[in-house]
């Protein structure tokens, strides 16, 4: 089985994260070989319940196969009504990080503490992260900035790829890493997701945005390569 690893680089160095959502399911481990060889720094998963968002993708047992596939850290982004439920499962599925949203979760301290004090499949403390939706303030995540170790600003609706970006999260992103630095949260990643491709990446990039999921401006390019060294020379 690969196992992740590169080590992560220092704090808020640009990240480019794939999505697998419009990549071709029906060769998932195929895909996430490839983008390993592209160059991408993670693997984006986005998982939908079909509940928190009008769309249902994959769940722990297509990520142990796309484990099996790369040494890629994975980043499971759960679309899901009761993340509590589904955590453990995606730990010992192989996932590094587990990013939940805030709206889906009534109690998001205890969430977040319990996600935490997960193991990955190589025995590290899982990485967490707290999403919000474009519509959604961050006073939402204030209570649990000190606790996770990146907040993703969605900058689309979630549940599809290929939708249009939604310049007004981008003010949200600002405010975000300024309140960051305030707290002297040099290390908090800021990820956005929906959207992102050289031109959006350039304006959230300087909001303060760090790690950069793009699906369709890399998996629906003819060379996959050239797409994240676009992304990732627009990002320095
Ligand atoms: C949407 C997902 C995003 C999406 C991004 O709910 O969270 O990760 O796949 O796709 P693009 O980059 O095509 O907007
Ligand atoms: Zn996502």
């Amino acid at each position: 089985m690969a196992m992740a690893t590169r080590k992560r680089p220092g704090p808020r160095a640009a990240r480019i994260a794939p999505s697998i959502l419009t990549a071709d399911f029906g060769s998932l481990a195929d895909v996430a070989r490839r983008l390993e060889a592209a160059g991408a720094d993670d693997l984006h998963l986005d998982v939908m319940d079909g509940r928190f968002v009008p769309n249902l993708t994959f769940g722990p047992v297509a990520v142990e196969a796309i484990r099996r596939a790369t040494h890629l850290p994975l980043d499971a982004h759960l679309m899901v009504v009761e993340p509590d439920s589904l955590t453990n499962d995606f730990a010992a599925a192989g996932v590094d990080s587990i990013t939940i949203h805030a709206e889906a979760c009534p109690h998001l301290h205890r969430t977040v503490q319990r996600t935490r004090a997960l193991k990955t499949k190589r025995g590290e403390r899982m990485r967490v992260g707290v999403a919000l939706n474009p519509a959604s303030p961050l006073a939402l995540v204030e209570a649990v900035l000190d606790d996770v170790d990146l907040v993703l600003c969605m900058t689309v609706n979630p549940g599809f790829g290929g939708q249009k970006f939604i310049e007004a999260v981008v003010p949200k992103v600002r405010a975000l890493r300024h309140e960051a630095t305030r707290r002297g949260l040099g290390n908090l990643d800021i990820q956005v997701d929906g959207g992102i491709n050289v031109d959006t990446l350039a304006v959230t990039r300087k909001a303060g945005a760090n790690v950069f999921v793009a699906g369709s401006a890399v998996v629906g390019a003819a060379d996959w390569a050239s797409a994240i060294s676009n992304l990732r020379r627009v990002a320095r």
